[in-house]
């Protein structure tokens, strides 16, 4: 199980400082996965302080060359460099507020996978794709066009678009379903088994009932991650269910 906390541009120094204090008599659990998603200037500073607890870093983004004149870009190996274990990459607020379409996306997650980030690339339908019926459609399209050949230790994240920040979250069913089409596409292509992720909307009210359904391998959380308390509470939710199932 996979918790991601995606801090977008939130949280300064003196709050990621306040985060972590909160974390140091936390009891984690070895059968959960975190990682933590700060502002790109912030990576090394929550890598400092973290590094006694079971919590990975990771990018916002990278750029698909490794060093040049990009300016205002990142390089997977910064970020590397930096303490980064992961990087995600397609996120909706960039393909949307940034113009990253899929060709490009997929170079980034090559670029990322090849300096030895690991991968979450996250697609997600419109809200028009989904009420006219092409939201699988739709996701296909994204995997065939963004899935990089050396997808090696990474994940997918399945984040409809009309979710993030809404407090809106698909069925239980819907979800079910994506999950299960996106398995199945990313076995056809890459013939591998991969771990898809929830993201929307996921906060400490419906973690519960996300978890539990069938083929949802961890959840991407944003808003609802920016607070210590509500995190600890969504990583416990994870534990609990695990305990539970098993
Ligand atoms: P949200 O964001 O949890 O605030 O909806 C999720 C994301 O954008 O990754």
């Amino acid at each position: 199980m996979f918790i991601a906390a995606n801090w977008k541009m939130n949280l300064d120094k003196k709050s990621i400082l306040e985060f972590t204090k909160s974390l140091q008599n936390f009891k984690f659990s070895n059968q959960i996965n975190t990682c933590i998603f700060p502002p790109m200037t912030y990576t090394d500073y929550l890598y400092n302080l973290t590094n006694n607890l079971p919590i990975s870093i990771g990018g916002q983004n990278c750029h698909f060359e490794s060093f040049g004149a990009f300016t205002g870009e990142v390089s997977a190996n910064f970020l590397k460099d930096t303490g980064c274990e992961y990087v995600l990459i397609g996120h909706s607020e960039r393909r949307t507020l940034n113009n990253e379409n899929n060709a490009e996306i997929k170079s980034r997650a090559e670029t990322a996978i090849n300096s030895s980030l690991k991968v979450i690339l996250c697609v997600g339908e419109n809200l028009t794709d989904r009420e006219e019926g092409k939201a699988l459609e739709q996701i296909e399209k994204q995997l065939n066009d963004c899935l990089p050949y050396n997808f090696n230790n990474s994940f997918i994240a399945y984040e409809p678009i009309w979710s993030i920040g809404t407090g809106k979250i698909p069925s239980a069913f819907e979800i079910q379903e994506m999950h299960t089409h996106i398995k199945k596409i990313v076995y056809r292509i890459l013939n591998k088994n991969i771990n898809v992720l929830y993201g929307g909307s996921v906060n400490v009210e419906n973690i519960n009932s996300i978890i539990e359904i069938n083929n949802v391998d961890g959840v991407l959380v944003g808003g609802a991650s920016l607070k210590a308390k509500d995190f600890l509470a969504i990583y416990s939710a994870a534990v609990k269910h695990l305990n539970i199932s098993s």
